[in-house]
């Protein structure tokens, strides 16, 4: 009997010392010296590369938690409670997976809309595109697209260009993937070909309404084409093969191996023309 409430006594210091030491994490986790940029941006070794690239960014003045924290007090709450805390503890006991978020997860799903236009109202503003593109915001915000879909480096560019990334030898090759780029961004809705089209974030458009997929849907006419490329016939042997013929050389400055417009990373042409040597190919 006495052994009993002794047992019961002990547990419920226990169980008071573990609740009151938790309530001083997530206290601690609140307070200012955990929101502040530095804070775990400098202590953390796993968030160096977010934080030096943050640094480096159009948002070095903005707070993480503008774009990383709800503004709803249920949601911080929540966050706190059941992501922060966890997050902490594996940032403390080193048991992240490196590179964090290396398949950008963060940016396609758990970012909404809300946290950029607490400061970018786009409905009705104007922009300067780069030369030959164009750009519709409206029409993706009205198919409920966050904008981190597109602009998921936007406080982090180049961050695998710093420790430890950058000597993490199973990383070498490793590239945070920018989706503001044409063929590994827009193309995963904007393409009619299964080689670019991604089911996971077709997935994300709140609408019927289809991606168009035509060249000048996004730029304009004027726009550089590589010659020949908005013909609707390029794809006729007399269009871009009499092009191959008079100069392979240039077209491979795009379509060889690794480079920018290669068939993951084979030589373009072989996604049609098999394995034929261009060589052959282009002799008369
Ligand atoms: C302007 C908004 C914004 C600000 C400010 C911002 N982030 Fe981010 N952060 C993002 C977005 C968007 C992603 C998702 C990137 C992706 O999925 O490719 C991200 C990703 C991350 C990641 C995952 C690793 C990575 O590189 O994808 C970490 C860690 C991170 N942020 C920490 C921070 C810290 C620490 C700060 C402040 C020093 C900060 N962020 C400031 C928008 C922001
Ligand atoms: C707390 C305010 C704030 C928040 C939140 C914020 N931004 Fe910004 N953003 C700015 C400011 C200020 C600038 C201008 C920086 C400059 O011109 O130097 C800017 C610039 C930009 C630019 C142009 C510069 C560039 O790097 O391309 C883009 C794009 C952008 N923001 C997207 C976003 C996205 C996407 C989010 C949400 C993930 C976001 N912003 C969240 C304040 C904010
Ligand atoms: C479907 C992809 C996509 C989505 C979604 C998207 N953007 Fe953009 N955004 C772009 C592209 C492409 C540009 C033009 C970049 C260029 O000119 O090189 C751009 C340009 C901008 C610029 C101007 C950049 C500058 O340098 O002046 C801002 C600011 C911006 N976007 C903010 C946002 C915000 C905020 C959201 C969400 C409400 C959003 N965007 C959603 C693709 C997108
Ligand atoms: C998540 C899927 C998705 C991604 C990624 C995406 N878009 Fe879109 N886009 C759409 C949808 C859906 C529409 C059609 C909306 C409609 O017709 O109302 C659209 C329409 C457009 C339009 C209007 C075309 C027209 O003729 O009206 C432009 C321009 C555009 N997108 C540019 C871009 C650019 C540039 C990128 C890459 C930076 C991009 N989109 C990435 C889904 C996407
Ligand atoms: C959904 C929008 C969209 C469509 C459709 C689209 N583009 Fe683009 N394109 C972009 C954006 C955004 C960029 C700038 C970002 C980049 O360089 O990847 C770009 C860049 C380019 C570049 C310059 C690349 C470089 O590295 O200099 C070429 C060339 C190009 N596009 C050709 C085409 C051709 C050919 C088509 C039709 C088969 C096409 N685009 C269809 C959005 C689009
Ligand atoms: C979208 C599919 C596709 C791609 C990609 C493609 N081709 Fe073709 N190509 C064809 C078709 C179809 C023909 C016509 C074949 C026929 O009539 O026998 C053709 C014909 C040709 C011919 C003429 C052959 C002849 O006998 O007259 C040459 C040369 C050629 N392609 C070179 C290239 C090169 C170089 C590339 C890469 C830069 C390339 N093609 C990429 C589909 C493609
Ligand atoms: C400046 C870069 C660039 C150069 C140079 C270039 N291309 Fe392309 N090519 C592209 C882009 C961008 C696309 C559209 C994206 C894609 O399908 O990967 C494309 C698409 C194609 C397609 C598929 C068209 C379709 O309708 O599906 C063929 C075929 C092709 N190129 C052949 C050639 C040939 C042949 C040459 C040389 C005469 C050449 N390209 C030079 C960038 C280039």
């Amino acid at each position: 009997m006495v052994d009993t409430h002794h047992k019961v006594k002990h547990c419920l210091i226990h169980t008071t010392v573990a609740i009151t030491l938790f309530m001083g994490f997530i206290y601690f986790l609140s307070s200012p010296a955990a929101n502040n940029p530095t804070f775990c941006g400098k202590l953390c070794h796993n968030m160096n590369p977010a934080y030096k690239s943050w640094l480096k960014s159009s948002h070095a003045k903005i707070n993480c938690r503008d774009c990383h924290i709800s503004s709803s007090y249920l949601d911080i709450l929540k966050e706190k409670l059941f992501v922060y805390s966890f997050r902490g503890v594996m940032t403390i006991t080193n048991t992240y997976k490196n590179p964090l978020n290396g398949d950008s997860l963060f940016g396609q799903e758990e970012m909404p809309a809300e946290r950029c236009e607490r400061c970018h109202r786009n409905r009705n503003r104007k922009f300067n595109f780069s030369k030959g593109i164009n750009m519709d915001h409206k029409v993706h915000q009205e198919a409920m697209i966050p904008c981190t879909v597109c602009h998921n480096r936007v406080a982090h560019p180049a961050a695998e260009n710093y420790e430890p990334i950058k000597n993490d030898s199973n990383l070498k090759k490793f590239k945070y993937e920018d989706h503001l780029d044409m063929k590994k961004g827009c193309w995963r809705c904007h393409s009619d070909s299964d080689l670019f089209n991604d089911p996971e974030t077709l997935a994300i458009i709140k609408s019927d309404k289809k991606p168009p997929s035509k060249c000048v849907a996004c730029h304009n006419h004027d726009f550089p084409f590589p010659e020949g490329h908005a013909d609707k016939m390029f794809r006729l042997k007399e269009k871009h093969g009499a092009l191959a013929r008079k100069n392979l050389a240039k077209c491979l400055t795009c379509h060889a191996a690794g480079k920018k417009f290669d068939n993951d990373g084979d030589v373009w042409c072989s996604k049609c023309h098999g394995k034929t040597k261009l060589s052959d190919l282009v002799k008369q």
